[in-house]
């Protein structure tokens, strides 16, 4: 199977074939979607609300998504790998932007980084673009603003905020982004940026009209049974299966029924 670049993604948006795209932070689970034939696996920020259990995608630091990308890397022979760059780790300055991209590309060996923003950040996309390391735009609902917009509800509603988005989407192709992830804004607006860039746009919750998927794994496989957004298309339930699987086990240790004679050395 051929590793999927940056490239093979603008072919398949020119194409029209949907591009699918999962977050991984571990080893074990990173191979099992990429033999599974998942497109893309980022290494999302995410990890700190599914991995680490933090409220908030803030607390995440450099190391730890450096880690994560590692144990990822590892496991992965297909798919193009995305490493999320922390809250923290480009805001400040471009130099500073630059040195965080550099460490993720060194230390993970990952194809690509993605990190919040349009405008604001502009500058410091400029510089790690031009170390030659490609970026992933991520606009909408952008968590680690959690703070300054106060919940985590559907994005540009009106009109100056939409337009707000589609100026920053067309500023992040013109710097040189690969591809933009568009979180939780109305799907007509998502269609509009998708047709006007000739970048792949990744949607969640961002509707059909786009050039692809993503989901965060652990939510699309049932494992955090509260989380339950209109966006989210559950796949599996794993919160039952496993549940149903300890307690299968706890019993079988408790009545002696495992390990059996055939189990046993
Ligand atoms: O961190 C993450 O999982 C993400 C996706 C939701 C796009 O950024
Ligand atoms: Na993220």
């Amino acid at each position: 199977k051929r590793k999927v670049t940056t490239h093979r993604l603008l072919e398949m948006k020119q194409r029209g074939e949907k591009i699918s795209m999962l977050t991984a932070y571990d080893f074990s689970m990173a191979g099992v979607i990429d033999q599974a034939g998942i497109d893309v696996i980022l290494v999302g920020d995410s990890a700190s609300n599914v991995m680490a259990g933090n409220t908030t995608t803030l607390p995440i630091t450099l190391e730890q998504m450096i880690y994560h990308g590692q144990s990822v890397m590892k496991a992965v022979k297909r798919a193009l790998v995305v490493v999320d760059m922390p809250f923290g780790s480009y805001q400040g300055n471009p130099v500073e932007a630059v040195a965080s991209a550099v460490r993720i590309m060194k230390e993970t060996q990952a194809d690509c980084v993605k990190l919040e923003g349009g405008t604001e950040v502009l500058e410091s996309i400029k510089r790690i673009l031009s170390a030659g390391i490609p970026i992933m735009g991520h606009l909408g609902l952008m968590p680690q603003s959690i703070n300054k917009y106060g919940t985590y509800g559907v994005r540009a509603k009106d009109t100056d905020e939409a337009q707000r988005l589609i100026d920053d989407a067309c500023a992040l192709q013109d710097a040189g982004c690969c591809s933009l992830v568009l979180e939780k804004i109305p799907a007509e607006l998502a269609k509009e940026v998708a047709e006007k860039l000739t970048i792949p746009v990744i949607g969640i919750g961002a509707g059909p009209y786009v050039d692809g998927q993503v989901l965060v794994m652990h939510d699309m496989l049932g494992i955090n049974k509260g989380f339950s957004p209109r966006f989210l298309r559950k796949y599996a339930n794993l919160f039952e299966d496993i549940t149903r699987a300890v307690q299968a086990y706890v019993q079988d240790v408790k009545s002696v029924d495992f390990p059996s004679k055939d189990e046993s050395y």
